[in-house]
């Protein structure tokens, strides 16, 4: 389902470059459980170990709510969100026309955005998804405290508790509790998996369910995914993937953009950024992840990537093989603007061939190193496999790079800092 094409990458075969003992050990030390952070592998056996009742139980609620709604207001930030709304958006696009709308907040302070959205669902059917697997996050709480008020104004106490779900904890952290005491439907986010390495569980599930998306396939998908990532050596491809990217930080490279050429991939590659970034970057080293668009972004970063500052940056390209829809290039009787020749092309062969061009120019001309990553397409299945393909990959690099993949622990940083400044009580 995923292919790695490394022949435009300047490595060599990989067994000529790493000594697959190294990725053997690792690869035992994630199974066996005897890394750094082994407390939290929850994820990888995840796609047959998930809680059958809880899922029966949230399909069930999720119809249930879905005849009541034409929105889903997700409130969550960083795992809490970027995987629902990558699976969101790469599996029914950008304008959905069926199903229930998820539409976002918590995932930011912006008292614009925030009153904006109050605003635009003032005359909406809602309900509210709020996940926090701690609880206590200021961004989400807050923003639950401003539409769970209001769609109480709107429906009333009685009627807003049956559109108000929230994903947490099983037992510890504010929004259980407030949840339990308000007689809020609760599901539940396994303690073992971190906020990244969450979409498959409740936290994207249940309002993946809502939206009307077949979550099944997603849960099949990433369950292919860990059938075929058996192999302990340079044979399984997401392996390949983590070792030639540590490669690359080897050679000096800084930065691994995450090249798209579908614009319902982006937060795809949102997702991604956290799930490398979170994960590799400690103890002042790891790549840093950032991630583009093609063919938008070569009308911007284009020029600095094909002449800018080289060495610093290699790129990881998705190749998608199929689109979900095709589309004809129109003819045009008087052929004014002269493109009648793409006439007998669609929009995705001329896509497929942009991505060749830009390849070969980046690569040959720009000595930019990509690694390239074949998908198939772009449905549930495929995001259940990419998901659970990339954690195995973020695991493996972690290990290689000589960190914790599992932990945070520069997040709380700025949350001192700003809970000192803002006056919360214990905080000194
Ligand atoms: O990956 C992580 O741990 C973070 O991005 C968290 O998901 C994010 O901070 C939200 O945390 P919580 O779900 O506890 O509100």
């Amino acid at each position: 389902m995923i292919n790695v094409d490394l022949s435009q990458t300047g490595l060599k075969a990989l067994d000529q470059e790493i000594d697959v003992t190294k990725v053997k050990q690792i690869h035992e030390m994630i199974f066996k459980k005897t890394g750094a952070g082994a407390d939290f592998l929850g994820w990888l056996d995840w796609p047959k170990t998930y809680d059958q009742k809880e899922y029966a139980l949230m399909k069930e609620v999720s119809r249930t709510l879905a005849k009541k709604i034409d929105y889903l207001v997700v409130i969550g930030i960083g795992g809490s969100y970027l995987g629902t709304r990558a699976a969101d958006e790469m599996i029914r696009g950008l304008h959905p026309v069926n199903g229930v709308n998820l539409i976002y907040a918590g995932n930011t302070i912006s008292s614009t955005f925030t009153a904006q959205l109050k605003e635009f669902l003032k005359d909406k059917k809602y309900g509210i998804c709020v996940v926090s697997k701690s609880g206590t996050t200021t961004e989400p709480g807050i923003a639950f405290r401003v539409f769970e008020q209001e769609l109480v104004t709107q429906v009333g106490e009685q009627k807003a508790k049956e559109l108000i779900i929230a994903v947490t904890d099983k037992s510890k952290g504010a929004l259980k509790q407030l949840a339990d005491n308000k007689g809020y439907q609760t599901f539940t986010i396994p303690d073992d998996i971190g906020g990244r390495f969450s979409v498959l569980t409740p936290v994207g599930i249940f309002p993946l369910m809502v939206a009307g998306i077949n979550t099944d396939e997603i849960m099949q998908g990433a369950l292919q995914a860990l059938n075929d990532l058996t192999a302990p050596d340079l044979t399984n491809s997401a392996y390949q993937y983590a070792v030639a990217r540590n490669l690359l930080l080897n050679q000096g490279y800084k930065t691994e953009a995450l090249v798209n050429y579908e614009m319902q991939m982006q937060m795809v590659g949102e997702w991604w950024k956290q799930l490398f970034g979170e994960s590799e970057g400690k103890d002042g080293k790891s790549l840093l992840p950032s991630a583009m668009i093609y063919s938008t972004d070569l009308h911007s970063l284009g020029q600095w990537v094909q002449e800018g500052s080289r060495g610093i940056m290699f790129e990881t390209v998705i190749k998608i093989a199929q689109p979900n829809v095709d589309l004809k290039i129109p003819t045009d009787a008087d052929n004014l603007d002269g493109l009648n020749y793409l006439k007998e092309k669609t929009f995705h062969e001329v896509n497929q061939t942009a991505l060749t061009g830009v390849v070969d120019a980046h690569v040959n001309n720009g000595k930019m190193p990509n690694i390239i990553l074949e998908f198939e397409k772009m449905d549930g299945f495929m995001f259940g496999y990419l998901v659970y393909w990339f954690e195995r990959a973020v695991a493996m690099s972690g290990y290689l790079l000589g960190v914790n993949p599992f932990n945070q622990p520069g997040v709380e940083i700025y949350k001192h800092n700003m809970f000192k400044l803002l006056g919360k009580p214990g905080v000194k």
